[in-house]
């Protein structure tokens, strides 16, 4: 091989801690973190989710603390997924303004205001008896009929104080008709942050236990209206639609399997860009950890610190609150 720069020693940069912290290009900080959490309604104390090891269905009490715990540690955001009491075809408990979701904002924004921001994951699949993110026919999964009910849940969050809501169904149209019912209703100042580009991934899997989110009817998937883990080029179309519709911050989920797509939008999009580290991620490091097979807290920095660098500003996992406590 022919040498091109003759006099570049790249371990000069590496000799000692001290140079290559100076030569540092990213960096995580707590700040770069969302912590995601479950609360079921009619808890009385948090339940372990075995899949997930440390991650737990919250009662509303245990979610406040663990809101505390967060701000503490200087990590600005959690996004809150509920478990209802009761399910239905459509997923009434989604947008009832007594749900454990509007429920749970109004506790935490009582006790902490301005001091963290909350966000909502918006979809149906926890609250349908049949496990999917609208209502179904048969076999299909209903765009428009979801999309209503995604509206109809985002208002009543916002009522309910939420900073953020964060429609996560994959469904066309949804985040215009969620941006138009809350200017509406003078809910202006709501951010959106779209799960814009979303792959029917099967690293969701452990999440499904903590969401109690199977499928009972209907497919067996979600290929009808997620993204396919072998395209790129609609992801830049999902995130034109999202941008156009009014989306202010842009998703990208799984993480780690999909870094290459990450990279490319936040290249080529002028939008905050959100990564979502999801539930299988986890469970991977963890369980692979508990085997003595990695180091779970260099693995978990290595991951968090690589997802920065392919563009995410901000990051969504459940290992916020640890990664926070080894950063400071
Ligand atoms: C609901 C939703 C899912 C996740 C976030 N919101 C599951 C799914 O689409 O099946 C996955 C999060 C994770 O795996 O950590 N639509
Ligand atoms: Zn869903």
């Amino acid at each position: 091989m022919v040498k091109m720069f003759p006099n570049v020693r790249l371990r000069r940069l590496r000799n000692n801690h001290l140079i290559r912290d100076i030569v540092t290009e990213y960096k995580i900080t707590p700040k770069n973190l969302i912590l995601p959490l479950f609360v079921k309604e009619g808890l009385e104390k948090k339940q372990p989710v075995v899949s997930m090891p440390g991650v737990f269905q919250h009662s509303i009490d245990s979610l406040i603390e663990e809101c505390h715990q967060a701000m503490e540690l200087g990590i600005p955001g959690v996004i809150l997924f509920g478990i209802p009491k009761k399910k239905d075809a459509v997923g009434s408990e989604a947008y009832n303004p007594k749900g454990i979701i509007p429920n749970a904002i109004r506790a935490i924004k009582k006790e902490l205001g301005e001091k963290i921001l909350v966000a909502g994951d918006v979809c149906l699949c926890e609250y349908t008896d049949h496990g999917h993110c609208a209502p179904i026919d048969g076999k299909r999964v209903l765009n428009d009929e979801g999309i209503k009910l995604y509206a109809k849940a985002s208002l009543e969050y916002a009522k309910a104080g939420v900073d953020i809501v964060a429609p996560s169904d994959m469904m066309d149209g949804r985040v215009g008709a969620i941006r138009k019912i809350l200017d509406e209703n003078n809910f202006e100042d709501t951010i959106i942050l779209s799960y814009a580009v979303k792959y029917a991934s099967n690293f969701y899997g452990p999440f499904r236990d903590a969401a109690e989110s199977g499928f009972a009817a209907g497919p067996k998937d979600r290929k009808s209206h997620q993204m396919d883990p072998a395209n790129f080029t609609q992801a830049i179309t999902e995130v034109e639609l999202d941008i156009e519709e009014g989306a202010d911050i842009i998703m990208v989920k799984p993480a780690l399997p999909y870094l290459d797509v990450l990279h490319a939008l936040s290249n080529r999009f002028n939008v905050p860009f959100a990564a979502f580290m999801v539930s299988g991620e986890y469970a991977m490091i963890m369980a692979a950890a508990r085997n003595g097979w990695l180091d779970e807290q260099k693995c978990m920095l290595e991951a968090l610190l690589a997802i920065r660098r392919a563009g995410a500003t901000m990051i969504l996992t459940y290992y916020a609150k640890k990664a926070a406590e080894l950063i400071k």
